[in-house]
């Protein structure tokens, strides 16, 4: 069975494409969607692919990655700058995560400079749009290589 790596994105990317273009670039969601499938099949990755603008849902999404998945990919969107919960739920974890930032969230406003999500973070992407997802895949790809290399 091919290992799953979960991408679970926060609030309002869903409007992906539309939403501050200047800021987030025009993909959609879908084509970030589509763009990750195509990089882990090469990869040979099953991909879980999910979007929520509900703190609760992640969290719960969260939680049933433990046994299943073998590493997460975190958008947290603006709950990165606020959620407690979702940082209590990735130190639940048993898997690598990496963190996604389409923006380069260093580059904005002081509020966006502290991320809960860091502290339980493997590494951190941002500032490279759409692609820091498939260099998010790529990374998980060797963790988990690595990993099985030393079981
Ligand atoms: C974001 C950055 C966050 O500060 C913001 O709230 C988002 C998107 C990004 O991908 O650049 O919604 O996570």
């Amino acid at each position: 069975m091919l290992p799953t790596i979960l991408v679970l994105n926060g609030p309002n990317l869903n409007l992906l494409g539309s939403r501050e273009p200047e800021v987030y670039g025009v993909a959609t969601l879908a084509d970030i969607e589509s763009h990750c499938r195509r990089r882990a099949d090469a990869l040979g990755l099953a991909l879980d692919f999910r979007q929520s603008n509900h703190e609760g849902e992640l969290v719960t999404w969260i939680q049933q990655a433990r046994g299943r998945c073998r590493a997460l990919i975190l958008n947290a969107a603006a709950y990165t700058h606020t959620s407690i919960a979702i940082l209590d739920a990735l130190n639940a974890l048993d898997m690598p995560v990496i963190e996604v930032h389409l923006s380069n969230i260093f580059r904005r406003e002081a509020f966006r400079h502290h991320s809960w999500v860091s502290g339980a973070a493997h590494g951190v992407l941002c500032g490279f749009g759409a692609f820091g997802y498939e260099l998010a895949l790529e990374a998980a790809a060797r963790l988990i290589a690595a990993g099985d290399a030393t079981r």
